[in-house]
């Protein structure tokens, strides 16, 4: 087992109070972090947290990862700015030749950002460039940033807009196959009885020609919305039904991508090709970096200068992605995220047995999630956001950090780096059976 105990490690002079940052940024912890090293943080009192957000799905290699850390640090000593419009770089030019094959199919062609949502923006232009249509799909519960045209694709949570009308138009959703919620049947994906075919249908009939749309964003998994892993049938089925109408498919692969699912990208569980890739997140391990990848002949309706940005594909950024994907291939972090997932979510299952709180256990490769809900309460499935809160504090306080997702805020969503043990989960399973016994007491 590992240990937990404080054994402080900084000395340094007291920190401004923490009312110095504005309160947009919602809490999770009030941590003063000092370090980071694998799984764990560590604070300045010498605390040790088992660090299961992952910054939110970023360090897939870990904190600080050696080798990460020292290209980061080899780089900026050499050069921390050289401006994309101005310069190539070696390692930005490194990254762009070997992202044409990180995915079976294209050939492939990027663009190199800096945030997620920055991606986002630029999946949205090129498919309006590159098809001459105006219309963008999402799906109900999808979270794709909150930058005005991310918020428009965005309904994972009211939080996300609804303090922003007006957004920006031409923009539907349609129904996610969120099978735990779907009406009647067993809930599960194996056993599907979401109809999110015909509400596609209905979109098509009552919104906007399927001609007048020129992409539909998806997660393959989803995140925000509440890590909900769709029915196997859905992707390729998408895939065809985009296709038939000359519709691009953009997976945002945000949250899921670099090995987060058990593959190097969510969409090759399904062995669906999207027409664009959106990354960012566990790409550069940290540093801010994001990217869409297109076929080449996509990306060549993009006329120089239509999009651009100061920072995308900043050196030191791009050292890093090198370094990233380096050590997921060096060490097998595909493949270690695929069994451990399998060791989570089998535990997660075992714990559904014990706690009738937990509505549903679910996940896929290290990408993993409980619902929670009143049991014996309606029809079993209301959301129970409070003791989610609980559960989530309870494991706080037992030194494991976990993330809250949903429109309900009733699921534990819980994200290891890619390196993690079979040790620490076990330590993590045994601290949630804990946290879940003491937030029902
Ligand atoms: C699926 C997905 N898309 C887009 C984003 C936005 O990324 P960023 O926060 O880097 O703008 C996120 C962030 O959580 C995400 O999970």
């Amino acid at each position: 087992m590992v240990d937990t105990a404080p054994n402080p490690v900084s000395t340094a002079a007291p920190l401004p109070d923490h009312s110095v940052v504005p309160a947009v940024w919602s809490r999770i912890t009030n941590l003063d972090v000092d370090r980071g090293e694998g799984s764990w943080l560590i604070t300045r009192d010498g605390s040790r947290y088992l660090d299961y957000s992952s910054g939110i799905g970023v360090t897939n290699t870990g904190h600080a990862h050696p080798r990460v850390a020292a290209a980061i640090a080899a780089q900026a000593a050499k050069i921390i700015h050289s401006q994309q419009n101005i310069t190539y770089h070696e390692p930005g030019l490194r990254l762009y030749d070997r992202l044409r094959t990180v995915l079976p199919g294209g050939p492939w062609q990027a663009f190199l950002a800096n945030s997620g949502a920055e991606a986002v923006e630029a999946s949205v232009k090129l498919a309006r460039v590159a098809t001459g249509r105006p219309a963008m799909l999402a799906f109900r519960y999808g979270y794709h940033g909150r930058t005005a045209q991310t918020m428009a694709l965005t309904t994972a949570k009211d939080v996300y807009r609804g303090s922003f009308e007006p957004l920006p138009g031409s923009v539907y959703h349609t129904a996610y196959p969120y099978c735990y919620r779907a009406a009647g049947g067993a809930h599960s994906p194996d056993a599907c009885t979401c109809d999110w075919e015909e509400q596609l249908d209905l979109t098509f009939h009552q919104f906007i020609y399927p001609d007048r749309v020129a992409g539909v964003i998806i997660e393959p998994v989803l995140g925000e919305g509440g890590y909900v892993v769709p029915p196997p049938g859905f992707l390729p089925r998408l895939r065809e039904i985009t296709r038939q109408h000359g519709i691009l498919l953009i997976a945002d692969e945000v949250q899921t991508g670099f090995g987060r699912t058990g593959q190097m990208f969510a969409v090759q569980n399904w062995g669906v090709e999207p027409d664009i890739l959106v990354m960012a997140k566990g790409i550069a391990s940290g540093m801010p970096l994001s990217r869409i990848l297109a076929r080449a002949d996509l990306m060549a309706a993009w006329k120089p200068g239509t999009h651009g940005g100061t920072y995308g594909g900043n050196v030191v950024s791009c050292a890093a992605a090198n370094a990233t994907l380096d050590v997921i291939e060096d060490e097998g972090l595909v493949a270690n995220a695929r069994e451990r997932g399998d060791q989570f979510l089998a535990g997660l299952r075992a714990l559904a047995g014990r706690h009738p709180a937990i509505g549903d256990a679910r996940g896929l490769g290290l990408m993993v999630a409980i619902e929670l809900i009143k049991p014996g309460v309606g029809d079993g499935r209301v959301p129970d956001p409070d003791v989610t809160k609980r559960i989530q504090a309870e494991a706080l306080a037992r030194n494991l950090i976990v993330l809250t997702a949903g429109t309900y805020v009733n699921v534990i969503r819980i994200i290891p780096p890619l390196v993690t043990t079979a040790d620490e989960i076990a330590l993590a399973l045994s601290v949630l059976d804990e946290s879940l016994a003491a937030a029902r007491a």
